[in-house]
């Protein structure tokens, strides 16, 4: 099971470096664990994890190398830093930050091609889901994520994050997840991990359906007892 900390905005390198110390000491069962950290607080993580297998991520990446875009990061630099993945897509880019499919597959293909592990992030509405068009958004976002990774796959991994289930207290239940999980590997068969209010409760109940390969998680990865509690969690499930 894969256990990725979406932090947000949440953490300088200051706090960041108090948690990493902490994490490195704590039991994680047999997780993967991944903490997706601002930008200005991965070198500090990357270095307070150095030795561990806990792998240190973005929340985003630009496309381009380097070039006049003010306020972006490339591929390349976060590569240099020592960090190993990043996030794309997520619904909080894509609902305030103007992210289209398009903007997602082309930072999709940067960063597999820099080498950097990617967890891009797909998910309907309420609206949509309401409007029965569930499967019609899973299938147009990720087929632009599948397009964009023709040229390999094994660095990449899909979050399901139904947008209504963010930060609303309002999982998913294991079934709706199961479900949409068997969806969207019907389209590009990957590991597919579940995000949207994942607790120390509810995480084993989701992490055993067949389908589910792990969560992304937001509000109780900033706690640690939590976060280490949903990572032993999945490990027994
Ligand atoms: P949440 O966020 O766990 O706070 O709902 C998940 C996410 O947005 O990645």
């Amino acid at each position: 099971m894969l256990i990725a900390g979406n932090w947000k905005l949440h953490k300088g390198p200051a706090e960041t470096a108090e948690f990493c110390r902490a994490l490195r000491e704590t039991d994680l069962g047999d997780a993967d664990v991944v903490v997706c950290t601002p930008f200005v607080s991965l070198a500090g993580a990357v270095s307070t994890l150095a030795g561990t297998e806990i792998g240190v991520a973005a929340q985003n990446v630009h496309w381009a190398e380097q070039g006049a875009f003010t306020g972006e990061v490339s591929p390349g630099m976060l590569r240099e830093l020592g960090v190993y993945g990043t996030i794309v897509g997520h619904s909080e880019r894509r609902q305030y930050f103007g992210e289209t499919d398009e903007t997602v597959a082309r930072r999709v293909r940067a960063a597999l091609a820099a080498g950097l592990f990617v967890i891009a992030c797909v998910g309907e509405s309420e609206e949509e889901r309401d409007a029965g068009e569930t499967e019609l958004v899973l299938r147009v976002q990720t087929e632009a994520i599948a397009d964009a990774a023709v040229d390999g796959h094994e660095n990449l991994v899909i979050a399901y994050e139904p947008v209504w289930a963010i930060g609303t207290g309002r999982t998913a239940t294991p079934e709706i997840a199961q479900e949409a999980h068997v969806f969207i590997k019907s389209i590009l068969d990957l590991p597919v991990l579940y995000g949207g209010s994942v607790n120390p409760d509810n995480a084993s109940d989701l992490c055993a359906q067949h389908a589910v390969d792990g969560a992304l998680v937001g509000g109780a990865s900033l706690v640690l007892e939590s976060f280490a509690a949903i990572c032993r969690a999945s490990s027994n499930s």
